[in-house]
C-alpha cells in the first residue's frame, strides 16, 4: 500500500466534475488497491473523509470514517447520490486536507440518505444525520468540483487551526 499525494485547492482537479465508475471497474485488483491506498492516506493525514479527486483522480469515490468507536472501519462509497431526509439544515466546523489548517462554519442538511456501491460493486443506502451526514456532504460535493469554502455562508468564522483551537470548539477533523 502506498500513500497518495493529496491535492491542495488550487489544483484544477478539485474544480473538475469527477465521473461516475463503472461497476466492473470496481473488482479490477488496482481500483481495489487504489481503495485501500486512499484509506491509509485519509488515515496518515489524520482525515475523516478523502475523495478522489484529492489524490488526483477525478473519480466519483470517497472514504471516509462514519461510524464510531475505535474499531470502525472506512466506508468507502462509490458513485453516491445524496438525497435531504428532513427539511432541517444546521451549521457546523468543517476543514479539509486540500485546504490545510483551516476551519469554517458550513450550513449542511441535518439528516440525509445517500445511495452509492461499496468496494464489492453492490448497492448500499445509508441514513445518516449530524456529523456523518456533514462529512457525506464535504465528499460528496468533492466529486462535482465543490469546496467547502464555496457553501460558507459567510467567510467570517473563516480560521486558522491555532486560533480554532484556541477560541473555537476543540477538536475538529479535516476532510
Ligand atoms: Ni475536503
Amino acid at each position: 500500500m502506498s500513500i497518495l499525494k493529496v491535492s491542495r485547492m488550487g489544483h484544477p482537479v478539485l474544480r473538475q466534475k469527477a465521473r461516475s465508475v463503472e461497476r466492473s471497474e470496481i473488482k479490477d485488483p488496482r481500483f481495489q488497491k487504489f481503495i485501500d491506498d486512499m484509506i491509509d492516506t485519509m488515515h496518515e493525514y489524520s482525515g475523516v473523509g478523502l475523495a478522489g479527486p484529492q489524490v488526483h483522480e477525478g473519480l466519483r469515490i470517497f472514504v471516509a470514517m462514519l461510524d464510531d468507536g475505535d474499531d470502525a472501519e472506512a466506508s468507502v462509497l462509490i458513485n453516491p447520490v445524496i438525497t435531504p431526509a428532513d427539511s432541517r439544515v444546521v451549521e457546523g466546523w468543517e476543514g479539509c486536507l486540500s485546504i490545510p489548517d483551516i476551519r469554517g462554519r458550513v450550513p449542511r442538511a441535518h439528516k440525509i440518505v445517500v445511495k452509492a456501491l461499496d468496494r464489492q460493486g453492490r448497492t448500499v443506502e445509508i441514513e445518516a444525520e449530524d456529523f456523518p451526514a456533514r462529512v457525506i456532504q464535504h465528499e460528496t460535493d468533492h466529486l462535482d468540483g465543490v469546496l467547502f469554502l464555496d457553501r460558507m455562508q459567510t467567510l467570517t468564522s473563516l480560521s486558522y487551526l491555532d486560533e480554532y483551537s484556541r477560541y473555537h470548539v476543540r477538536g475538529g477533523d479535516d476532510e
